[in-house]
Order: C-alpha cells, then structure tokens, then sequence
C-alpha cells in the first residue's frame, strides 16, 4: 500500500509513523507513507495555502490551487483508489471502513485545516469524506494518523501474529475479552484459573462469553 498525506502541518503527522507497527510495516515494504508539504507547493508570493473566506466571516480557507496542483502531480504517478478528506462531517470512521481500505492500494489523505478546504475541493478532487468522530479537532494530521493506523495495521503481515488483528474489538460487531499476564497473582487479585489451566477449548469459550459480556454490558449497540 501507498499513503500520500497532504497537510500544510507535515511535522504534526510524522511522529505516528516514526515508531512501533507503523515504523516496522514501512522498514519491512509492506507500506510507504508520504509526507507531503502543501506550503512547499503555494502559489502565492508568501507561500500562503490559505485565504479569507469570501462573503466574510471568522477563520481562513485552504485554498484550491496547491491542493489542485499537488494531487494532479501524485496522480500523475499513480492511479488512486481513493482520495479522502478528513473532516468531522465525513463518514464516520468504523472498523468495517478499515477493513475495506485495508484492501485498497494506493490512497491520498488530504487534512483538512483552519476552516476547512474551499468547497470545490470537496466537490470536484474527492472521492470520499471520513470523521473521526463527533468532536472537532484542531486539524485534520491527528484524523489522519488514527485512519492510517486502524488501516495499515489490518494489511496482511503488519502484525506479528496474523490472527492478531482478527482478534480485535469490533471485528466479529463483539468487544475484545480481558487479557491477563504475569503474575498470576497480585495483590492477592488473581487471574481467572481457565487461563492457566492449559485446556484451549475452554479458554476460548471462556473468551468469548466474556466477549459476549462485555458487549452487552458496554456496547449493546454492537450486538443490535
Ligand atoms: N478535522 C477536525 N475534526 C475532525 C474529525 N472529528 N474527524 C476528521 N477530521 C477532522
């Protein structure tokens, strides 16, 4: 897979993919992510990608040209299966939703900043919109860096262990069930015996009735 992230904040994004999964998938050619400066590509005297808004009003656009300029330029080079917005009306971002770019090629993350893109850009470069969630961040770079994670760490041998990510919550619609390490007692707080005791069958039904549990008690609009 190949990720292009456009950001006018290329160093709010690059500490996510400098360490643990995301550094060994890049060291291991599963993935390449790049980087890209908007304001290296501006067009305007002072290098500015952003603007006022026309009919007024508080905050500045990104402007349409370094985005235009710099997404024909990466197209030139590669087909895309995807061109997404970061932006808090978007899709929600879902486990399903990674799953399914998990499966894609190459994608373009465009971060959205300061009021957000002018609207031609949502409307003529896109092909899709995601959130993060119902709250609104201070830019798109930390949306971003969460969609590229839940993504990259889904492609096959990212993982360490490959039945690891199909264990994850939200996976099977169900919460992951509790994990348990040394020592087997803390505290006098003791890890449940069907962990210890070695029989497979069992701790797998034990895990997934707790799963089952667990989603009830925290998520039952999981099960629904
Ligand atoms: N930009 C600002 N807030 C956001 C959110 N919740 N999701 C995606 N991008 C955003």
């Amino acid at each position: 897979m190949h990720i292009d992230i456009i950001t006018c904040l290329p160093r709010l994004i690059e500490s996510p993919f400098s360490d643990s999964i995301l550094k060994r998938a890049q060291a291991k050619g599963i993935v390449t992510v790049n980087v890209v400066d908007l304001r290296q590509y501006a067009t305007t005297k002072h290098k500015t990608t952003d603007d006022y808004a026309f009919g007024g009003g508080a905050g500045m656009v990104m402007m349409i040209e370094p985005i235009d300029n710099r997404i024909n330029h990466l197209k030139s080079q590669r087909v895309y299966d995807e061109i997404i917005y970061t932006s808090p009306d978007g899709e929600k971002l879902t486990q399903s939703l990674a799953n399914q770019l998990s499966l894609k090629q190459n994608l373009i993350i465009l971060c959205g900043h300061y009021k957000g893109v002018d609207e031609r850009v949502r409307e003529h470069l896109i092909t899709r919109e995601i959130s993060i969630g119902d709250y609104v961040l201070s830019g798109g770079e930390l949306a971003a860096a969460v969609i590229a994670d839940a993504v990259i760490r889904l492609i096959p041998g990212v993982l360490s262990d490959e039945t690891s990510a199909l264990s994850d919550s939200f996976q099977d619609h169900l919460i992951a069930p509790p994990v348990y390490t040394r020592p087997a007692e803390y505290n006098g707080w003791k890890v449940p015996d069907v962990l210890l005791s070695g029989h497979q069958a069992n701790i797998e039904e034990w895990r997934h009735n707790q799963s089952l549990e667990r989603t009830q008690k925290r998520r039952p609009d999981l099960l629904k």
